[in-house]
């Protein structure tokens, strides 16, 4: 691999162990992957956050990593963790999984990642601009970045983000490289995409087919970023999807040449089989969930306008960033959302959350990636629909009809 004299001083450690494993780490993924150098990177995203899934052993390796000297040299940000640091108490989470939960975000935060613990990095601030080279490790955020946003990543492995964030760099291969950047997969819609939900059962639907495939999507017409959010988000679940395109609306899609002459074509006449096999058999619902992946400000405003002046009966948690929580408090509308009774909830995602220490049975979401993942991650029966039957089984408790 062609290293340059720098990237070749730090290997040496030159500029200390830290930064050397981070070279490490980023040169040896390269060599896997048959890429001829390293490229700087201008923003990254580290998931591996909740310590349910990096128990001590994994606290234990960031630890060491800071004290070797590491810090992130670009922009940085962290996924969600597992708790609310301000109102896990309250939400029934113990004392011993917080603890251990701050100590891991501390640990980041001494390598130099901002604790936004959130999977929408680019609606806080971390937003990658076209053509850049990043290296993320959130499969929605992945999706959204090359797909939306016109920047470069490969769906990186917790460690390998954090290695990049220290290096400043990461292995040039994969979709950094122009040529994998166009479709194999020719997704044809013929049938109505209207609601959220539509978009994620149609990314469930899709990205069990695609796998690690590129598709290009014909025939859904204009779609908001939300929509592309969820889509995304939804293929990545199913399938290991990190980049699409949408005819005319994507920023790639809208050159010619994206979808290569030698492609498969799925035709999609019909969601149902998508919602079928998001949705189980359970008629009380315990909890509801939306903001996965997290909620923005337009989703935080639909909601306070469908739970205006009605009670929830069902536990009912909006997850989103912080810094959009506070924004949204500003605005009105964590008040309006938890006239409700429902919570507004930052920091966390239930997937990775130690859902077991609660008494929940079954959740209903809009979301395709969450109903995907909860019932494995969180041992929960899940309910997936549109926003509005979310919305009526928080208020009466039960799955509409
Ligand atoms: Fe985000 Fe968790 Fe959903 S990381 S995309 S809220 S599964």
């Amino acid at each position: 691999m062609d290293l340059t004299a720098e990237e070749r001083a730090m290997l040496a450690g030159d500029l200390g162990p830290g930064v050397a494993k981070a070279l490490e780490i980023v040169v040896a993924l390269g060599r896997v992957f048959g890429a001829q150098g390293l490229v700087s990177v201008t923003s990254v995203q580290v998931a591996g956050v909740s310590y349910r899934n990096l128990g001590e052993a994994g606290l234990q390796f960031l630890t060491e990593w800071a004290a070797q000297g590491a810090r992130a040299r670009v922009p940085a940000t962290l996924n969600p963790a597992g708790i609310d640091a301000a109102a896990w108490r309250e939400l029934g989470f113990s004392e011993e999984f917080a603890r251990r939960q701050m100590a891991v975000v501390e640990a980041y935060e001494t390598l130099g990642i901002a604790a936004t613990c959130t999977c929408t990095p680019y609606l806080v601030g971390n937003v990658p601009s076209f053509g850049d080279h990043i290296a993320w490790s959130e499969s929605s955020a992945v999706s959204y970045a090359n797909s939306v946003l016109g920047a470069r990543t490969n769906r990186e492995g917790g460690p390998s983000a954090l290695a990049a964030a220290i290096a400043g760099r990461t292995a040039a291969y994969g979709f950094h490289l122009d040529q994998n950047r166009r479709a194999d997969l020719r997704v044809v819609v013929r049938c109505p995409v209207t609601t959220l939900s539509d978009f994620g059962a149609l990314g469930h639907l899709v990205g069990k087919h695609a796998r690690d495939r590129v598709p290009f999507f014909e025939g859904l017409g204009e779609c908001s970023s939300t929509e592309l959010k969820a889509l995304g988000a939804a293929m990545a679940a199913s399938g290991a999807v990190a980049l699409y395109h949408v005819d005319r609306v994507t920023p790639e899609a809208v050159r010619s040449g994206m979808l290569l002459p030698e492609h498969e074509t799925l035709i999609v006449t019909d969601l149902r089989s998508a919602y079928a096999s998001l949705n189980a058999d359970a008629t009380e619902i315990d909890l509801v969930w939306f903001g996965c992946p997290h909620a923005g400000l337009e989703e935080m405003a639909q909601l306070a306008r469908l739970l205006e002046g009605r009670r929830v009966t069902a536990a009912t948690w909006v997850t989103t960033a912080r810094a959009l929580r506070e924004r949204a408090i500003e605005e009105g509308l964590v008040a309006a959302i938890e006239a409700s009774g429902a919570r507004v909830l930052a920091d966390m995602c239930l997937v990775v959350a130690p859902m077991q220490e609660l008494a929940f049975r079954t959740m209903a979401t809009p979301s395709a990636k969450g109903a995907s993942y909860v019932p494995s991650h969180a041992g929960l029966v899940v309910r997936f629909g549109t926003v509005q039957q979310c919305v009526e089984a928080a208020i009466t408790g039960m799955w509409p009809t």
